[in-house]
């Protein structure tokens, strides 16, 4: 099963979608594909049976996002929970990917007619060399294009992404860098695997479970949340429809939440810049409280023009910092996916 399928939408479909695209739609859909085991029990075939009808509904999925203008999809395909299942299990599962991301290089062509780029968020090197070559040579290979995102999540959990970004912080100060005042939220964002894409509009979690399992905690907090109880290689086109109009019903409130919270960062940072700005002015006067000027119109100019000069300083660190981490995270691909085939 190739990933991205060619079948032309159904007439109906096609007519419902445009109805659909009348209203706002999400750019960007996350996708928690559970109930592949369930499937299988009910069906009375092999679990792996299971995982493969599971990766061909992601490759149908694809196509109707595709067809309803959703352009990044991000997918949690293996979750370092995962590694926890039985020897048997995880080695199908590795293998699925093995053949997977070996078709995927096959289809080059064809991911650059659609102008398809693939990310893979995850810790990588928990996986095999094999596996981890194979998924650096499909991220490198299909690095130039930007029409479309799939983001397969593997060998991921949130938690793991967000503790590894402090750590990439923590590096940052190691190195000089970055100074500890430059430590934010958004500083943060910037070192998550998903870094380049923008958060979620809308999760979507198949199977009946209400839970986000460590997907995208940081990245879902104003993303429209979608509980379906279809499992996954049973989820239609329907199931996605109705997905999306669950968003936009909630598109105002969604927007309006989001919207709050890039002020409450902004602000922040400001607030940061001065606090450090007034440590600094402190700092080259002498003793705290002693300048004759405090309070007046002079002095709340100075501390304004500190306050620019230090988020000036801080904007400067942080492209240095994120610009060399972008450099340690593209020689690790470079470097698997020049191994040989
Ligand atoms: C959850 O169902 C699904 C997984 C753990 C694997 C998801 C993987 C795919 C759909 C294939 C994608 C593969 C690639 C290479 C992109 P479950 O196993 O938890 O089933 P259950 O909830 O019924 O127990
Ligand atoms: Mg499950």
């Amino acid at each position: 099963m190739s990933w991205i399928r060619e079948d032309a939408p159904k007439f109906f479909q096609k007519f419902c979608a445009n109805i659909l695209k009348a209203g706002p739609m999400p750019k960007h859909i996350a996708f928690i594909m559970d109930g592949n085991r369930r499937f299988a029990r009910k069906q009375h075939v092999e679990r792996q049976e299971g995982h493969t009808q599971g990766f061909d509904k992601l490759a149908q999925t694809l196509r109707w996002c595709l067809d309803m203008d959703v352009r990044e999809v991000t997918v949690y395909a293996f979750s370092i929970e995962n590694f926890k299942r039985s020897q048997e299990e995880v080695d199908g599962l590795m293998e699925l990917a093995r053949q997977k991301f070996a078709r995927l290089l096959q289809e080059k062509e064809k991911l650059d007619r659609y102008g398809v780029r693939i990310r893979v968020p995850g810790d990588l090197t928990l996986l095999p060399q094999d596996i981890q070559e194979l998924i650096a040579k499909a991220v490198t290979s299909t690095s130039h294009n930007d029409k479309c995102f799939l983001n397969v999540c593997f060998a991921y959990t949130s938690r793991h992404e967000i503790t590894n970004a402090v750590r990439e912080m923590a590096w940052g100060v190691e190195q000089g860098l970055l100074q500890p005042s430059d430590v934010t939220e958004s500083l943060l964002d910037q070192c998550l695997y998903t870094s380049h894409s923008p958060d979620p509009d809308m999760l979507i979690r198949t199977s009946g479970e209400v839970r986000l399992s460590d997907f995208l905690l940081w990245q879902t907090a104003y993303s429209c949340l979608v509980f379906q109880s279809v499992l996954w290689p049973e989820f239609t086109f329907w199931n996605l429809y109705q997905a999306i109009l669950r968003y936009q019903v909630n598109y105002h409130a969604i927007q309006e939440v989001r919207a709050s919270h890039r002020d409450d960062v902004e602000r922040e940072e400001r607030e940061l810049d001065l606090s450090v700005a007034l440590q600094r002015l402190r700092h080259g006067e002498g003793v705290a409280g002693d300048d004759p000027t405090a309070g007046t119109a002079a002095a709340a100019e100075e501390e304004e023009e500190a306050a620019r000069q230090v988020a000036c300083e801080r904007r400067e660190r942080t492209q240095r910092f994120l610009q060399a981490l972008e450099r340690k995270r593209t020689a690790y691909f470079e470097e698997l996916s020049a191994e040989p085939a």
